[in-house]
């Protein structure tokens, strides 16, 4: 569809949201037929396709039906699909998008480099695509990346490890802990151009402790290829701390006393290889200082319980809202507002962004930013299970 059928199309809900604002049913409230051939398609022949990358993680759930309810409250037709951790079926997916008229395509890409070919089939037909949290890479035809500010993301990880051990305060101020500590480092999917990011907030933060031997990584494992997980696999993550655990902390006076981890799903498995080892039940007695992110539910309850340390919060109701708006703003022919146009090249171009701050989770916080936000209620906290 042509840029001058998706202003029609923008122009048509505007009347169609105006009809509804002002008006109840009736006769009087229908608008009065026009001449067939320039009447601007109704805001339902408006397709939106979203592409979503997995359901195994609660975050993309809550992305996809935020972005769904966004997009069909303004009178869209949304197109959303899960695509299971498989590139493969993901490109399938937004294939069919766009064989079914897609106008606009809303991608969090399972890999950021697969999608060069449906991206350029998508540009020939004129469809606009946004990146949703994850850049897609090594394309020209991103026309804008809606996420957060992902290498603060990962200071944040890195902040939240170094309260944890004691040798910062909340505040930021110097902690009264002097170490030297243990800790094991994690990185995400280096097909998902955030785990580069956030591994370098975060690394960043951590480097001058890991200089003066304030921390120490008994593995030696210190590169991100060396930590990362494939497709954020939980079982994964479990299994390299348990081997980790084999292999440098067998005798009795090596312990872990912290590990970076960057997304819930990897902190419980890491949680579950360290409980299996015989470690303390909390951290207050002594259980290593894991870090998070996303919020999950499971883990926002374990760290309600004082097993896992700590996580970010990434609000997804303000990135979808964001993502509809980045909509709107491409189906009346303007360019979404960016509020950053030099961090994220993808290899081709830099991507106009825009990018929503997150917050740390601490035991201490979960009322104020989780429960009093509507993202969790109590009974969620209290139980750990969503809904
Ligand atoms: C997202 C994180 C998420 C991770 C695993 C990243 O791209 O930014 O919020 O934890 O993927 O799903």
């Amino acid at each position: 569809m042509n840029a001058k059928r998706l202003m029609g199309a923008a122009a048509a809900t505007v009347l169609v949201l105006g009809l509804a604002a002002c008006s109840g049913s009736g006769a009087g409230t229908e608008p009065t037929s026009g001449n067939a051939n320039t009447a601007a398609p109704a805001a339902g022949d408006v397709r939106i396709g979203v592409a979503m990358p997995t359901q195994t993680s609660e975050r993309w759930i809550a992305d996809g039906d935020a972005v769904e309810k966004g997009l069909t409250d303004l009178g869209y037709t949304v197109d959303l699909q899960f695509a299971n951790d498989d590139i493969p079926t993901q490109t399938q997916q937004i294939d069919q998008m766009i064989t079914n008229g897609a106008d606009v395509l809303i991608v969090a890409a399972i890999d950021g480099t697969a999608l060069s070919a449906q991206l350029q089939n998508a540009a020939d037909k004129g469809i606009k695509v946004i990146a949703y949290d994850r850049l897609i890479r090594e394309s020209p035809n991103v026309d804008f990346y809606v996420t957060f500010d992902n290498y603060q993301v990962g200071v944040q990880q890195a902040t939240s490890l170094l309260v944890g051990l004691g040798l910062l305060n909340k505040d930021g101020s110097e902690g009264s802990a002097t170490g030297p500590f243990n800790v094991e480092l994690f990185a995400g999917s280096l097909d998902d151009n955030n785990a580069f990011f956030f591994w370098n907030g975060a690394i960043d933060t951590l480097q001058p402790y890991l200089d003066n031997g304030t921390l120490v990584v008994p593995s030696g494992q210190v590169d991100i290829e060396q930590a990362a997980i494939l497709r954020w696999q939980q079982e994964t993550a479990q299994r390299r701390m348990e081997d980790l655990l084999t292999a440098f902390y067998t005798g009795n006076d090596v312990k872990v006393d912290g590990v970076l981890s960057p997304y819930d799903g990897l902190s419980r498995g890491i949680i579950t290889a360290l409980q299996n080892a015989g470690y303390p039940a909390t951290v207050s007695a002594g259980f290593p200082v894991v870090t998070g992110q996303d919020a999950e539910i499971a883990s926002v309850k374990l760290i309600a319980d004082d097993v896992q340390y700590a996580s970010i919060f990434k609000d997804t109701r303000k990135l979808a809202a964001q993502a509809v708006v980045a909509v709107e703003e491409f189906l009346t022919g303007g360019a979404p507002t960016a509020n950053d146009t030099e961090t994220y090249d993808n290899g081709v171009k830099v991507v106009p962004s825009y990018l929503l701050e997150s917050d740390i989770v601490y035991a201490d916080n979960i009322q104020s930013l989780l429960v009093d936000s509507g993202y969790w209620t109590a009974e969620e906290v209290a139980s750990g299970v969503a809904g």
